[in-house]
Parts: structure tokens; sequence; C-alpha cells
């Protein structure tokens, strides 16, 4: 089969590979979807330490199952399906609790790091176990589908940060994850919406995917103007998915005394926090990792609408041209969003405005 091969730090080339083979409870999927993920770009480079090569990177799939293993049962050839970017153990403490993003044993379709190595769906074909893999609704293309994992990210951090409806919230950082959180957090209930970036097309991507005021600030200018709108009171909850100093400092200064500040982003491996704010106006700080069990909710919400997607995928466009996407995406070229592959034979380029 074709796969997508990171040889090295930074070279990606289509190599023939054998197809893999699905063990007695994994499902074999032919892959016509992969999304392109931020911890894909960010591996590319080794920066990251998760995608040691060679590996075939891609968790963000859809597809049609090819075969299933001797005890699957839920599943049989042809079913259009995606899956879970997480495999969990299903057996340990956190698990048992529901908390699978948690899980002792967790791996990562398509990394590698020092204790596993994966093989992800930047490939003809991938194999997964069983109990990660969902049927697809029908009206959802392969495409739309390899975003559920984005949309699961965003469900988990609305679910963590207790949204009950009828609340007031700022979202810094009008990315993938911010867009997504946005129509997330909307869907909840919140009642009012803001949403800060420092890239103008940005927000007005927020303002079309329904954000009440879009913010094109950052620090105290962003504090003062959240101040402002909420008559000096601050926000019920701030969620921060860029994941730098100033951007979680900012977080917990426009937050409401008693409110929760849920932090998504983390591309600063160290934050400064300031210690006496959160303790005298009692913040709640809420990290929120990946996403455990929002998969059928995200098929849910994106199926009906309620979560809009398309708008968000930049291309989608054949293995052949990865390495040329992957590049352009790691130069941080404007305006990308989702770029997703297509490693079926004969699959064509799509790029979208
Ligand atoms: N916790 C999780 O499970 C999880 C999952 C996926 C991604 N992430 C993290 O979430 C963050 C966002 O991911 P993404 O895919 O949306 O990235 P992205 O690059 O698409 O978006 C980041 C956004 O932040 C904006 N930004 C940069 N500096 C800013 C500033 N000073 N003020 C306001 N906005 C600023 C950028 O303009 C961009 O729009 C990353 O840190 C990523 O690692 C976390
Ligand atoms: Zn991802
Ligand atoms: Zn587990």
């Amino acid at each position: 089969m074709n796969a997508l091969v990171l040889t090295e730090y930074k070279q990606l080339q289509v190599e023939d590979l054998p197809a893999p083979v699905a063990g007695p409870r994994e499902v074999l999927i032919q892959v016509a979807a992969c999304g392109i993920c931020g911890s894909d770009v960010h591996g590319y480079d080794g920066a990251a330490g998760r995608r040691i090569p060679p590996i075939v990177m891609g968790h963000e799939a859809a597809g049609i199952v090819a075969a299933t293993g001797a005890e699957v049962r839920g599943f049989k050839t042809g079913d259009r399906v995606t899956f879970d970017s997480t495999v969990f153990c299903g057996r340990c403490e956190y698990c048992l609790r529901g908390e699978v993003n948690l899980c002792d044993d967790r791996q990562v379709i398509g990394v590698s790091c020092g204790e596993y190595r994966r093989a992800g769906a930047f490939a003809e074909y991938v194999t997964v176990p069983e109990h990660i893999v969902y049927r697809l609704p029908d009206g959802l293309s392969f495409a739309e589908a390899a975003m559920l994992e984005a949309v699961a990210v965003a469900l988990h951090a609305v679910k963590v940060s207790e949204v009950r409806g009828a609340e007031t919230a700022l979202f810094i950082g009008a990315g993938m994850i911010g867009l997504l959180v946005l129509q997330a957090a909307r869907a909840a209930g919140c009642k009012q919406v803001f949403v800060a970036d420092v890239d103008a097309s940005r927000l007005e991507r927020a303002a079309a995917l329904g954000a009440d005021e879009t913010l094109e600030l950052s620090g105290p200018a962003l504090v003062n103007e959240i101040l402002r709108l909420t008559g000096g009171r601050g926000v019920d909850l701030a969620l921060e998915a860029v994941g730098r100093n100033e951007t979680v400092k900012t977080s917990i200064d426009c937050v409401r005394k008693g409110g929760t500040v849920t932090l998504v982003g983390n591309i600063a491996p160290l934050v400064e926090i300031p210690l006496q704010r959160v303790v005298t106006r009692q913040i709640r700080l809420q990290g929120s990792c990946a996403s455990a069990g929002e998969y059928p909710e995200a098929m849910e919400l994106v199926a009906s609408g309620q979560i809009k997607v398309a708008e968000l995928i930049t291309a989608v466009a054949p293995l052949s041209q990865g390495a040329a996407w992957f590049e352009r995406l790691y130069a941080r070229e404007p305006n990308l969003m989702k770029v997703v592959l297509d490693p079926r034979d004969g699959a064509q380029d799509a790029t979208h405005g």
C-alpha cells in the first residue's frame, strides 16, 4: 500500500509498505480522509519528540471497513467509519471511571515516542482496535468526519468547563480549536460569546460562526475591553486555546471572581501564573486533554449542522501532495486551516476558500 512516511525529521515521502493485517479485535480500515493535525506539524521537525522516524503519522481519519478480526462483532466490511485518536485499555482506574483520555496505557494513533509506536492513517490502510471505531451517519462526508477529533476536543473542553447555560465566555485564540470551542459553547448554551485573536482573518471566521463580539486585542487592552463589555465584572468562563504565557495570564485577568479558566492551548511548556489573583478571586484553573467519549455527540452536532466544519477545511489533497502541504503548514502560511489527505488511488485535489 502507499503510505506517507516521515523517514527523518522534515522528510516525508510516499513509500510502498506492506498493508497491515487486523488482529482478532481489530478493524482494517481503507482510509478515505485523514486530517493533518497541529500536533503532526509540531512532530514533523522533532521538537515535540512524539513522532520519532520512521513513522506514518495521522490520527484524524475516516474510511471504509476493509476487513475485520475474528472476534469483531460490531462492524462488517463496507461500513463507513471513523475512529478515536486515542487507544485506551478499558481496565485501568481512569478507564473504569470513563476518563479514557487519562488511561494509564494511553496510546495515540500515528505516534511513535519512547514507549510505543503506532502506525497512523496517512496511508491507504490502517488497523485500529474495534472499541475505538464509530459508524458514520450517512450525511457526513469522509472529509467532515476527519474533523471529528478536533470537534470532540472542543466538546470535551466545554464539558470540563461545566457550562450550564447562560454564561458569558471569552475564547482566546480563534484557530481550529478555538473556532470549534466557540460553536460547542454555543450548542451548550453559553449566552454571550467573545472571541479574541491577533489575526483579523481568524476573527472574521469567528464572527461568521456565531461570536457576539470579536476582539483583535491582546494583553491589558483585551482585559480592559472585556471589563468594559461586562460592566467591570469579567466573564464567567475564559478558555485559552493558544498556549502561551501572555494569553494564559490574560485569560486569568478576564474572568470574574469564582470563574473558570479552561486551559486547552499548550505551546509553551511553562507559563507564569498570577498566584494572588487566582487565590484571592478563587478562580478555577481547569486543564482539558483530548476527549473522553465525545465522538457520538460530535457526530450528531456536525451531522445536524449545529457545528459547522466544512468552512474550516482548506483543502482535500492526495497523499502525493502531503509533503508539500506539511511544508506549507510548517511555514505557517497564512489562512490555512485544516488540510485533509485522501490516500485512495485516484484521489483528486480540491482546494477550498
Ligand atoms: N488540550 C488538547 O487536547 C488540545 C488538542 C488540540 C490542540 N491543542 C492546543 O490548542 C492550541 C490551539 O490549537 P489550534 O489547532 O487551534 O492552533 P491554531 O494555530 O489553529 O490556532 C492558534 C490561534 O491562536 C492565535 N494567537 C496566537 N497568538 C495569540 C495571542 N497572543 N492572542 C490571541 N490569539 C493568538 C493565532 O492567531 C491562531 O488563530 C495549541 O496550543 C494546541 O497545541 C490542545
Ligand atoms: Zn489531532
Ligand atoms: Zn486505561
